[in-house]
């Protein structure tokens, strides 16, 4: 008889060990644990304005940054490209200007007043909880690239998005000119981790917010 050979503490453990073994065999089988969950589609979009190539360099970097995030899906336009679908559809919004008279270019302005103009997003605040984040170039090492930086982050709080920084405490930027000409490894790396850190936090958001 079974009893007569097997204690009942016995017989629990080994109905323990068969529930565990059981666990693991359902776990590995569904191909998910809680260390590997699917990766958080994030959809960025990286925008920008640009002459002389500076900026747009700096935008492909940001680009590159955000793509390298498992799940990130990456849109990289000029400004004056950008539609309606693209605006709404995104999870993030990155734009970068080159420093005009210490702020942002018109055609970046322009963009943002086409929020409105074009794309309607007010009253309704249609950008509401995107993340944004900036990026600038500028010539001059002290003439307006965080003032620039500054006016892109205040347009993204008036639309009541969460604006984020990252390379540096108010976005990625570059001096372009003088001792300074084009645009540096370092700043380049500034550009990535911008980008790689909108992502993230992007994709941190999105899965907060489905809980
Ligand atoms: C109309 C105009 C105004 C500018 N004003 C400034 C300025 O106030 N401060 C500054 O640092 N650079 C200024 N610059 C230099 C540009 O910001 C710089 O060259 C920038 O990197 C150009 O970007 P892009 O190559 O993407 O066009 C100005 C350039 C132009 C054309």
């Amino acid at each position: 008889m079974l009893s007569a050979h097997i204690s009942i503490p016995r017989l629990r453990s080994v109905g323990s060990l068969f529930l565990w073994v059981l666990l693991l065999i359902l776990g590995i089988g569904s191909g998910e644990t809680f260390a590997d969950e699917p990766a958080q589609l994030v959809k960025v979009l990286v925008t920008y304005h640009s002459l002389s190539g500076n900026t747009e360099r700096m935008a492909e970097a940001v680009a590159e940054g955000a793509r390298s995030l498992p799940g990130a899906e990456v849109l990289l336009k000029r400004v004056g490209q950008v539609t309606a679908e693209d605006l709404f559809s995104a999870d993030a919004v990155v734009v970068g200007s080159p420093v005009y008279w210490s702020n942002m270019s018109g055609e970046v302005k322009t963009f943002f007043d086409n929020w409105q103009f074009k794309f309607g997003v007010f009253p309704e605040f249609k950008m509401k909880n995107k993340v944004g984040a900036a990026f600038a170039t500028g010539g001059q090492l002290s003439s307006g690239k965080e003032v620039t930086m500054l006016t892109i982050l205040a347009a993204m709080l008036g639309n009541q998005m969460i604006v984020v920084s990252g390379g540096g405490a108010f976005g990625a930027s570059a001096t372009t000119e003088g001792d300074s000409p084009g645009i540096d490894n370092r700043e380049l790396a500034d550009a990535k981790a911008l980008g790689r850190r909108v992502a993230e936090i992007t994709a941190q958001f999105k899965a907060g917010s489905a809980r």
